[in-house]
């Protein structure tokens, strides 16, 4: 039998790769180096007009956080196999209507987890230190030398709510620079270092000298901290958030913060946030000399941006390649092997029962022998797939017909 090298159904050259909002050129080397050359980058991010426009005739659309994908956009996705977002969070497209039209959506959960936890390191000390104030003071050709109100972290308590992949990172950075870690989060967690669980948030508030929020903007997070949980804190303690805008009552921190039942915070994420740097930022927060505030910046590295770069390239090339769909959001998650030597078809189907029985009833029909069959579902969507013998000819036009003909299909491809 003669050796086939496996490819996508399309050569790699005419698969059209978007890339908006200046991803990372990890990616772009990514997609070239492994044959995909049709890859246009654009800087900026598309309106829902623009990129129904543009979304036209691409096959794998990579965006960062300010493109909305909507439904809207997706009816006009022809060719879409797969969305990449290069960033944390997939709010931004309608993973929904990604799923009911077979198209997987990835993103990086963890690519800048260390450069969040060193900000936070960073700003813990120069909380203590009261640096906020005094910086803002001295651009203002003040002088603020004293000592009242300025401490080291050292045998300081630092209180971690959420204790994820930031979370834990934060904890062992701060025991590095000899602090005390508790945390406190919904779900039991092993904890590193020395850390110690504590069982209620007000347990963590009245307990810390720092309070550090790393929770998803979830409808349970919304407010977490308001004015009851800032009563429960020190008066000697700062509050820092560099988790989602509305983890924090942003009103009632400011109250709190007038009326001196806080020492200082730093703030990263904001309820409202300018869409570009050509927009103001408009926030209670600006008025405060002791608020260090940072524009979304916390996982904002080079280091971060070339490792999201990578990281959502070699999923979206895995689906393409192989049709592995592991850590997509939407999608049932399948690993599979190499298909050497084989045909992969990949069957995305409405979640129905007897799909598997119509495939193999078409593959039977045509004599052809499976070698393998992996398939998954979510509640919605199945996905079958199914390495077939007689890579050494290409499976038959027909054959691909049968199969999108099968009632519920939602798209099929196949790998040769
Ligand atoms: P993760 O999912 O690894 O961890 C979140 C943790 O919070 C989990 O352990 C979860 O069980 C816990 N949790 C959920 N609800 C809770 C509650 N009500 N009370 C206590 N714990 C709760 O998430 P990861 O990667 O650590 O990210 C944390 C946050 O940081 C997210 O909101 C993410 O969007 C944000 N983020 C912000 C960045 C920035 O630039 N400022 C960059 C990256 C992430």
């Amino acid at each position: 039998m003669p050796t086939v090298v496996p490819r996508t159904s399309l050569p790699k050259g005419k698969i059209k790769v978007l890339l908006l909002e200046s991803i990372d050129a990890s990616a772009i080397d990514a997609f070239k180096s492994d044959g995909y050359l049709t890859v246009e980058s654009q800087k900026k991010a598309l309106s829902e007009p623009e990129l129904a426009q543009a979304v036209k005739g691409a096959h794998l659309l990579g965006i960062r956080s300010r493109t909305q994908v909507t439904a809207r956009v997706l009816e006009q996705a022809d060719k879409l196999i797969g969305i990449g977002c290069f960033c944390i969070g997939t709010d931004q497209v309608d993973v929904a209507a990604a799923e009911a039209r077979g198209i997987p959506v990835f993103n990086a959960p963890f690519s800048n987890t260390r450069s969040v936890a060193e900000l936070v390191l960073a700003e813990i000390v120069m909380l203590c230190r009261g640096i906020p104030q005094r910086n803002a003071a001295a651009h203002r050709g003040e002088w603020l030398k004293a000592v009242a109100g300025a401490t080291e972290v050292r045998g300081k308590t630092l209180g971690i709510v959420g204790y994820g992949h930031i979370g834990t990172q934060i904890g062992l950075l701060a025991e590095g620079v000899g602090m005390r870690v508790i945390y406190h989060d919904v779900e039991p967690k092993l904890a590193l270092g020395n850390a110690t669980p504590v069982d209620t948030l007000r347990t963590l508030l009245q307990r810390s000298d720092t309070v550090t929020l790393h929770v998803p903007d979830t409808a349970e997070t919304h407010h977490l901290i308001g004015t009851a949980e800032l009563a429960q804190m020190k008066r000697t303690a700062h509050l820092i958030n560099a988790s989602r805008g509305n983890v924090v009552d942003v009103d009632a921190l400011a109250a709190a913060l007038e009326a001196g039942r806080i020492a200082g915070a730093a703030i990263d994420v904001f309820p409202s946030e300018p869409e570009s740097n050509a927009q103001p930022f408009v926030s209670p927060l600006t008025r405060f000399d002791n608020v260090l505030l940072t524009p979304h910046i916390g996982g904002s590295t080079v280091e971060a941006q070339e490792s999201i770069g990578l990281e959502v390239a070699a999923k979206l090339l895995k689906y393409s390649n192989n049709g592995s769909t592991m850590t997509a959001v939407n999608f049932p998650e399948v690993s599979l092997p190499e298909h050497r030597g084989k045909h992969r078809l990949l069957h995305t189907h409405r979640n129905v029962p007897g799909m598997l029985a119509a495939l193999n009833a078409v593959l039977a029909a045509a004599k052809i022998n499976i070698a393998s069959q992996y398939l998954e579902t979510s509640r919605r969507v199945g996905y079958a797939v199914i390495d077939v013998d007689g890579a050494d000819r290409p499976l038959s036009a027909t054959l691909r017909k049968r199969l999108d003909a099968i009632e519920g299909t939602i798209r099929t491809r196949v790998l040769y």
